[in-house]
């Protein structure tokens, strides 16, 4: 089939490369005319496992870029709308990208041709798209939404392994065009010879929902206010956890067993971040708002996200006592690990204010630093490994869940660091681990853990020894056990 995908973003760049390699012949289409130099030279612009091979093996032949919309429609049997959608001041999503492409496909339109709407947007969007390219063509047409349901970092993986496939189509024959377009993967077929390899627990062949557009367009943005409610309520446990002394990993696992409630996207961390969660549920909460429903549960997911990076700052500071002038060593800038991506980064946020603070802030991101760079400047300095970032410092801060931060070397960190002390934001360890290595360990949720207390005078019966080799094992001032945090 012939495709066209207007947008070569995060989501529009992705599905063209996926689409290709499910045997259409793509046009991906974007006004960014040195996005498309780069892209026809070979660049891949953003961070994501298999595009660059994908990008690689498809360039020329079933994928191409254009900047000409209007080319790209005529030469296309469907075209996919995946342009932004950011979120306006009052956190409604700015639909005029949507609307601008929906004005362009009209101009384009020489017959029949499915357009489908890509990028997460508010119920009634179809409706408006359907609108436009009425009112700027006599030919015919159909919208149908499309929601992708793409995680960063294993966006790839996520588009050939989703749970389902959800069409939101108000007439049959555009939903036949969607139903061939999805074959490869609902039969089957794709997987016989699949470049990118089955998940564990993936869904083959996943199922294709069909609904109407409306029912689409809501999935999409209820899907990512559940998953973000989720997050949010295991946090807001963990702060309890914090308050009472008890363990929010064990609590997690005893919630989590439940297969009513399940343990997966259920971590405590520093709350969500990234592209989508924050916009969408903003969007979400106005969209609903306007059709008369306050949906004040969304009002608590986000106040308790945005709480998150407070009470992990406020953490810092009951470890630490004191920030002004205070050397720490920063893990993670990405808004998750697996990622380039810094928008919306918990990470960010914390490395901001404490820089606000006048901390010394070393940072090592292993993908993300030249986005982080051009948003800090030179108020941090920059290390090229965690042991780097870790010199000299009174505390090593671990901000994102990349693997590469779960198998620190402790003797290491203690050799380079002024003091022994790891404040987790993501609860990549075990504390006692931790405490055996000598390390003081602030958590999420969880009892600081300490090292073994030092002995603080000589024991009173002792084997004799050579005069003067007695000595009183003082702790380090540094390991004296700060307040809980
Ligand atoms: C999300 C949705 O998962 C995806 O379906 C949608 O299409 C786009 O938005 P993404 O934002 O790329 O994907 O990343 P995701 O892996 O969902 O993580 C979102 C945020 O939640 C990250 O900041 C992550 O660190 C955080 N998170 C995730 C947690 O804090 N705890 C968890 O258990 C899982």
């Amino acid at each position: 089939m012939k495709v066209a995908i207007i947008g070569s973003g995060y989501v529009g760049l992705v599905a063209a490369a996926c689409f290709a390699e499910l045997g259409n012949d793509v046009i991906c289409v974007d006004n960014d005319a040195a996005k498309l130099a780069a892209l026809q030279a070979g660049c891949t612009p953003i961070h994501e496992q298999y595009l660059p091979e994908l990008l690689a093996r498809h360039r020329g032949t079933r994928l191409a870029f254009s900047a000409s919309v209007t080319d790209a429609v005529r030469a296309s049997a469907v075209v996919f709308i995946a342009v932004g959608t950011p979120p306006a001041e009052s956190g409604e999503a700015d639909l005029s990208y949507v609307e601008a492409v929906a004005h362009d496909i009209a101009q384009g339109l020489n017959g029949y041709k499915v357009i489908i709407e890509k990028s997460t947007v508010p119920v009634y969007t179809c409706e408006w798209i359907r609108r436009v390219i009425t009112m700027n063509t006599p030919q015919a047409f159909d919208v149908v939404s499309n929601p992708e349901f793409l995680r960063e970092g294993t966006a790839v993986r996520d588009f050939f392994y989703p749970d389902r496939i959800v069409v939101g189509a108000d007439s049959p024959r555009a939903a036949e065009v969607l139903r061939r377009l999805y074959a490869p993967l609902t039969s089957g077929a794709y997987y016989q010879a699949a470049m990118v390899a089955r998940p564990e627990g993936a869904r083959v062949p996943p199922p294709l929902v069909v609904t109407d557009s409306n029912s689409a367009e809501l999935i999409k943005h209820a899907s990512n206010a559940f998953l973000a409610m989720k997050i949010s309520f295991i946090n807001a446990v963990a702060n309890l956890c914090d308050a009472v002394g008890a363990d929010v990993q064990q609590v997690r696992e005893g919630i989590g067993l439940d297969l009513r409630i399940g343990r997966s996207f259920f971590n405590p961390g520093l709350g969500y971040g990234g592209s989508c969660f924050p916009k969408d549920l903003l969007a979400f909460r106005a969209v609903a708002r306007e059709s008369g429903y306050d949906f004040g549960l969304l009002t608590e997911v986000i106040k308790i996200n945005q709480e998150q990076r407070r009470l992990f700052i406020k953490k810092i500071r009951s470890a630490l006592w004191t920030l002004r002038g205070k050397r720490l060593g920063v893990l993670g800038l990405a808004f998750k690990g697996g990622t380039d991506d810094i928008r919306e980064s918990p990470a960010m946020e914390i490395v901001k204010a404490l820089v606000g603070e006048s901390c010394d802030v070393c940072v090592y991101d292993p993908a993300a630093t030249a986005n982080a760079r051009a948003c800090l400047g030179d108020s941090v300095r920059y290390a090229n490994t965690p042991y780097e970032a870790a010199t000299g410092a009174h505390a090593l801060l671990i901000l994102t869940d990349w693997d590469e931060f779960s198998g620190l070397d402790f003797a290491q960190l203690a050799a380079v660091m002024k003091h022994r002390l790891i404040i987790d934001g993501r609860n990549l360890y075990d504390p006692s681990t931790v405490a055996a290595s000598g390390f003081m360990y602030y958590s999420i949720g969880r009892p600081v853990a300490q090292p073994e207390p030092r002995l603080s005078t000589v024991p009173a019966a002792r084997p004799s020894t050579p005069q003067g080799a007695e000595h009183t094992a003082q702790a380090r001032p540094e390991e004296v056990s700060a307040p809980q945090g």
